[in-house]
């Protein structure tokens, strides 16, 4: 299948936190990718803005230098990366002192797109947004794009809000959750409604519970000392796991428009019941093998801190009273592998004999690796011997049913894309952050309170005993991580 590329219109898109690790690794490939197939424009510029004292050539074969790191193809389209790197610039700044500031406002055009990318620690959102807006480099126009973590919790989300809403307004600030530019991720969407299908079954009457599991096999990966001071219900729980529920438990918005979507999912996270400590489980990975244990990897022998969390979430809401959610999300787990399943209600009357381990219908959708949806359904398992039921998958991968090679597009690209287009749909709106957080904090101030130390679970494995335990009570089982 051929995808159409619709270019976006010039921009001059300005990269805070340029010499960064997000930058290299996801901004500036992205940018690249999204060039390469014609959807930046040659009248785009993408202008590097940081504290270290470099001139423009030299910002240019750095980014050259992380381009042949983590995009092996540009090594081997050296007109096309010349072309790119034409369009790059460097502006030394001090972020939270008065120089540059002029220099920077200096190289920025007056008729394009102009998009300030804030790829540096929270702390400095404020102090960028008022030197932006006071020395008269954002307009009206002008779009802010900023990173997570948004806040630690309610209070510092708050702050931030105020800072940033100072110098822009709210339909100029962009909030990422790269979550939301996965493609999967998008077509929770598409499935839900653009389908007749499911929404007659999308309720409590029908389903009987969800399950949502993201599952890293990767540990802190160098990120120990941050990681251990936020833990995994704030890293991945508050935003992206929020994020997937919202998409599944949202009631249909009237008009595929950002604020449309985005009120819908407010309401979600503002109908999420209040989660008692007994259904949570909070785990650490200890060592197996060769493999380290969480405690090692974040360089804090007494950490508390958990790399995995399993909970039931209930909805107090007419669609979803009596079916609960249960999320699990975890660091170094048997594999990488990442799933929403819903999970529906045994029919009311069944005439066949019982079938041994049944798990009844299932909607899987895949959301990575090997993206796709699978429908468990029931039948008869074929041959002679009497009547006996078999359960068996319809499944399909997208890359298969849609005939898709090679790469697919970084969830990072298409967010940076809609930042040009100025489509928020896919950003998280202020007042969003703010619920999410209302209702995490109090679960983490129960257990800090409480002083639990999280249960252990093996590195590889499929997280703790008590997880498992959470489904078995209510007598449900997670499905394999594998
Ligand atoms: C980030 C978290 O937001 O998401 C990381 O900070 C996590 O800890 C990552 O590893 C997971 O993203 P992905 O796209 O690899 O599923």
């Amino acid at each position: 299948m051929v995808s159409r590329v619709i270019p976006v219109a010039p921009f001059d898109l300005v990269i805070f936190g340029a010499t960064g690790d997000l930058a290299r690794r996801k901004i500036l490939p992205g940018l690249f990718h999204r060039f390469a197939v014609g959807q930046m424009p040659d009248a785009a510029r993408i202008i590097g803005v940081a504290r270290t004292d470099m001139d423009e050539s030299a910002f240019r074969a750095d980014v050259q230098a992380g381009l042949s790191e983590f995009v092996p193809q540009a090594a081997g389209n050296s007109e096309m990366l010349s072309r790119f790197l034409d369009r790059i610039g460097y502006v030394r700044v001090d972020a939270t002192g008065d120089e540059g500031w002029s220099a920077l406002r200096d190289v920025l055009r007056a008729d394009v797109v102009r998009a300030f990318y804030l790829s540096v620690a929270p702390s400095l959102f404020g102090a960028i947004a008022a030197r932006l807006h006071d020395h008269g480099i954002a307009t009206a126009e002008s779009r802010i794009v900023v990173e997570k973590p948004f806040g630690h919790d309610l209070d510092s989300a708050r702050a931030l809000n105020v800072d940033l809403r100072q110098s822009f307004d709210e339909h100029q600030i962009y909030r990422i959750d790269h979550y939301l530019g996965k493609e999967t991720v998008q077509n929770l969407m598409a499935l839900r409604f653009a389908n007749s299908l499911w929404e007659p079954l999308w309720n409590a009457t029908h389903v009987d519970h969800v399950q949502i599991t993201v599952a890293e096999s990767l540990g802190v990966e160098g990120r120990g000392e941050y990681y251990d001071r936020v833990g995994a219900m704030r890293d991945m729980v508050q935003n992206h796991l929020m994020q997937l529920l919202c998409l599944i438990a949202m009631e249909p918005p009237s008009r595929f428009t950002p604020n449309a979507v985005r009120d819908e999912k407010v309401k979600v996270i503002g109908s999420l019941e209040a989660t008692a400590l007994g259904d949570i489980v909070r785990g650490q990975y200890r060592a197996r093998g060769d493999e380290k244990s969480y405690r090692d990897d974040a360089g804090n022998r007494a950490s508390r801190t958990e790399s995995f969390v399993a909970m039931k979430v209930n909805i107090g809401n007419w669609r979803w009273a009596g079916t609960p959610f249960y999320l699990r999300t975890g660091k170094k787990m048997r594999a990488r592998s990442s799933e929403i399943a819903v999970v529906f209600r045994d029919p009311p009357h069944m005439i066949f004999p019982r079938m041994e381990g049944r798990r009844g219908n299932a909607l899987i959708i895949r959301l990575q690796p090997n993206e796709g949806i699978t429908l468990r359904n029931t039948i008869k398992e074929p041959g002679p011997g009497g009547f006996r039921l078999a359960e068996v998958n319809l499944d399909m991968t997208f890359a298969d049913a849609l005939d898709q090679q090679g790469d697919p597009q970084d969830a990072y690209e298409r967010l940076i894309m809609d930042v040009f287009r100025g489509d928020q749909t896919l950003f998280m709106r202020g007042d969003e952050v703010e619920a999410a957080w209302a209702w995490a904090d109090p679960i983490i101030a129960q257990w800090e309170e409480a002083g639990l130390t999280p249960s252990g679970y093996d590195a590889g494995s499929s997280g703790p005993e008590d997880a498992l335990m959470l489904m078995h009570r209510d007598a449900r089982r997670w499905r394999e991580i594998e």
